[in-house]
């Protein structure tokens, strides 16, 4: 069994959710792929938790769950120093996402690949800012970024593009990528809640931003469309390439309509002369009109056609499993380079 070692850097709903799964799923790791994770640092934005030889999880998680932090003060030290003091193998980074300067995550990875470190990393706003730049500086160092969970939570949206493109032409591509809007959205078509309580419920279950005006107004969605293209076509599109409507101006009375029409209004995501992010009317039949907190993505390719992929586009859970796969996928690397 081989041990990968672990440093995690934002220690809230997602990290902990991974936390949890390598507790949950310790003797599968080790039965089914060979591997074990060890994490060895945890830095949350009031503390820091360090042993070498590998925290005790269950103990962390409880002392979060009791003092909200996970251990000892940090001190004056910023969190890029700590990530280069570690010796670990992956830095996992879950903070919150920072669409304008992607600080504090640009940083972190940053300061992981100066070291030598490869990077998992769900965090949107590190790619909103640098994609190619980021992708350069892992290249350069010799690491490698991950980053399935930044896209679709646990639905693995990337890696299907990456699959349906491979070998054709990407010509197209379109979809839902919010969970919170597509949630408030369908909430207002079965009429069960309000605009605010649909929200305030996505807001409880772990879907929404901090600060949920980014999924109401379609800045999250045009982050995650802007991070599936540069990844696919290898462009270095930004936000400011994607025109933007959100879903305010949308009533309950527009979504009403459309559902007595046998259509339903989604808020859609597309890539193809230009990018754009708007609230559409689609056809209920259409397998993009999914419903609830999910993402659908379709892919139009030129020899294959057109593809579509549909899972729960958020949550902690569903996040930390991208970032495991991740992990997975690294680790493989890194054995093959024989580093490890
Ligand atoms: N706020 C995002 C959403 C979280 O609702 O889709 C997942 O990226």
């Amino acid at each position: 069994v081989q041990t990968l070692r672990i440093a995690l850097v934002g220690f809230g709903v997602v990290g902990q959710s991974l936390a949890k799964l390598f507790l949950l799923k310790e003797q599968e790791f080790a039965n089914v792929y060979g591997m074990k994770p060890n994490v060895i640092c945890i830095i949350d934005r009031n503390g820091l938790a360090m042993d070498d030889k590998g925290l005790n999880l269950r103990g962390i998680l409880e002392k979060k769950r009791r003092t909200g932090t996970v251990g000892r003060s940090k001190g004056e030290k910023p969190n890029a120093v700590i990530i280069k003091s570690t010796d670990a193998d992956v830095l996992v980074e879950t903070t919150p996402t920072n669409f304008k300067s992607g600080e504090p995550g640009l940083s972190h990875i940053k300061a992981a690949f100066q070291a030598k470190m490869s990077v998992v990393t769900a965090n949107k706003g590190p790619l909103a800012v640098a994609f190619q730049a980021l992708m350069e500086l892992a290249r350069h160092n010799n690491v490698f970024l991950r980053f399935s969970g930044a896209v679709g939570g646990g639905t693995p949206i990337l890696d299907f593009g990456k699959s349906c493109s491979r070998g054709d032409t990407l010509i197209g591509i379109e979809g839902i990528l919010n969970s919170t809007t597509n949630f408030i959205l369908t909430n207002m078509e079965r009429q069960n809640l309000s605009f605010e309580e649909a929200l305030k419920s996505a807001q409880k279950h772990g879907y929404a931003e901090a600060d949920p005006s980014l999924d109401i107004d379609g800045f999250d969605s045009a982050v995650k469309l802007v991070i599936i293209v540069n990844y696919l076509t290898k462009r270095a599109f930004t936000v400011r390439d994607v025109k933007i409507t959100g879903i305010r101006e949308v009533s309950i009375a527009d979504v009403q309509r459309a559902r007595d029409k046998g259509k339903a209004i989604r808020l859609i995501a597309s890539a193809n002369e230009r990018l754009s992010v708007e609230p559409r009317l689609i056809d209920r039949d259409d397998p993009m009109c999914v419903s609830g907190p999910y993402n659908a993505v379709k892919f139009f390719c030129k020899n294959s056609g057109e593809k579509v992929i549909v899972g729960k586009g958020a949550g902690g859970m569903e996040t930390a499993s991208s970032i495991i796969r991740d992990m997975l996928e690294i680790r493989d690397l890194l054995a093959g380079r024989g580093l490890t």
